[in-house]
């Protein structure tokens, strides 16, 4: 159970992996756009996120509130992805405000992964 939890986690970061390495590579090469891999990104860190949030392979207690927070964050970043590719459709391009804080939003969540226990 404890090594299928690991496996879970692992799958996890992956998600948040491919999310915010799709978004740094649109950054980095100025392009600000919004991509089908950010989606697939959320939505393997948001499943893996889900499984994990029940107390399964572990013997402590987990921080619920931590999780609640990290599940606000991840259905934000998702409107976000949303409203951002429906304006990028319709207009050619993703206001620079929902843009950059797809990526802050994504690395808050990681930095509270982490550090708040
Ligand atoms: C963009 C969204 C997310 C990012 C970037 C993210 C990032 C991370 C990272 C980096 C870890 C590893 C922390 C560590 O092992 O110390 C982690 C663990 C975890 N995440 Fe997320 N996460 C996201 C969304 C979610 C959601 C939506 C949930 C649940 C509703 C969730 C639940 C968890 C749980 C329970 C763990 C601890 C796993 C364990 O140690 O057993 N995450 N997350």
């Amino acid at each position: 159970m404890e090594t299928l939890r690991h496996i879970v986690v692992f799958i996890h970061l992956i998600g948040f992996a491919v999310l915010f390495g799709a978004w740094a590579a649109e950054a980095v090469s100025r392009r600000f756009r919004l991509t089908r891999l950010m989606d697939y990104g959320l939505l393997i860190a948001g499943v893996a996120g889900l499984a994990l949030a029940a107390p399964w392979g572990i013997e402590y207690d987990l921080n619920y509130v931590k999780i609640g927070v990290k599940l606000v964050v991840l259905l934000v970043i998702g409107a976000l992805l949303g409203i951002g590719s429906a304006r990028q459709r319709r207009t050619g391009s993703v206001p620079p405000a929902i843009f950059w804080s797809i990526g802050v939003l994504t690395l808050v969540n990681a930095g509270i992964a982490v550090i708040w226990r």
